[in-house]
């Protein structure tokens, strides 16, 4: 934890003290006691060399959108805050990673892009969205992907093609400090009519099957091979389930909700006793999508199933 900054670091933009209910959309967690907002990749790159240089560890937040924070955390934050800047050549798009993940599905519809319609509903950060292989309605991440650019926990930066078995179904091999500048997506010509269509019916759908007016996370837990964590959970009969103001959205068993006052801890006890559930009476052990922070833990594994 450091208590004063190494010299290098205190060039990059930061804020200290930032409650984590501003910075996650399920509006929980403590203190983020230092957030770096590196402007450019230059920044980006000195704020990694000089953290490998101290030995200090550090977390890289995204969009906030997947995220149920324990406490406070004392080891710096880094969120890009990257220029919001799209660049086209030819059928390629790059977003920079901190910008939004449903504004560049919007923007590739926009132009007559075909292949993001599928991302138009998926909230957070484009940086997010390749890190965990975000996906919907059959589609991912991957499927679109054409190159990345990221950051080694050692500061060098890498440009390559996605290879096989670096991502799989809400899961990459991007994890561990390893920090995602860009990503290039390939896609189609298409007619922006049809495009737009598809966008409207996919936010459609996600509106009324997802409790979106609620503050939440997303899918909670990963779809088990063959079946839908959300369906199991409504088969449980666990719809309506509460630790203080976090609940099970009656609307989508996947989904866990912030009704109010809601701690992190409440949403972690609410997992553990739905996953307990669900094992009770189907016999699936569910795995958390969300990705789950508390201070001392480097996101390795934690809880069966929900890593910390
Ligand atoms: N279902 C129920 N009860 C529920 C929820 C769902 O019976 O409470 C049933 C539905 O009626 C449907 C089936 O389960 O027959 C699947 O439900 P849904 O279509 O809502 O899809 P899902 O498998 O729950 C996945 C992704 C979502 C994505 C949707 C749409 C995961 C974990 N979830 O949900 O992604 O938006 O498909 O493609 O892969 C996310 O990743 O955060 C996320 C929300």
């Amino acid at each position: 934890m450091p208590r004063s900054l190494p010299d290098a670091l205190s060039t990059v933009p930061h804020r200290t003290d930032v409650p984590f209910s501003r910075l996650t959309t399920l509006g929980v967690g403590g203190i983020c006691r230092w957030l770096f907002e590196p402007v450019s990749e230059a920044q980006a790159q000195g704020f990694v060399r000089a953290c490998a240089r101290e030995g200090m560890a550090f977390r890289i937040l995204g969009g906030g959108s997947n995220l149920v924070v324990l406490g406070d955390i004392q080891v710096p934050v880094l969120r890009l805050d990257l220029p919001r800047e799209l660049r086209r050549e030819g059928l390629e798009l790059t977003a920079p990673a901190s910008h939004g993940h449903i504004a560049l599905a919007l923007a590739a519809a926009k132009a007559g892009l075909s292949g993001l319609e599928f991302a138009s509903g998926i909230p957070g950060s484009v940086g997010g969205a390749v890190r965990m292989n975000a996906g919907a309605y059959g589609r991912e991440w991957v499927d679109v992907l054409a190159r990345y650019r990221f950051l080694t926990p050692a500061g060098d930066l890498i440009e390559k093609a996605p290879e096989p078995g670096e991502f799989e179904y809400r899961r990459s091999w991007l994890t561990g400090g390893q920090m995602i500048l860009s990503a290039t997506v390939r896609l189609a010509e298409g007619d922006p009519l049809r495009i737009q269509a598809q966008v409207s019916e996919n936010r459609e759908k996600r509106g009324t099957s997802q409790p979106l007016s609620s503050r939440n996370a997303g899918c909670i837990f990963k779809n088990p091979p063959g079946r839908s964590a959300g369906r199991l959970i409504d088969e449980a009969g666990l719809k309506g389930l509460k630790v203080g103001d976090a609940e099970v959205s009656p609307e989508h068993g996947n989904f866990l909700v912030n009704r109010g006052k809601a701690s992190g801890e409440d949403f972690l006890e609410l997992m553990e006793r739905v996953r307990a559930a669900v094992l009770e009476r189907h016999g699936v052990s569910l795995e958390a999508e969300v990705e789950i922070w508390r201070e001392g833990s480097a996101s390795g594994r934690g809880l069966p199933g929900i890593p910390c």
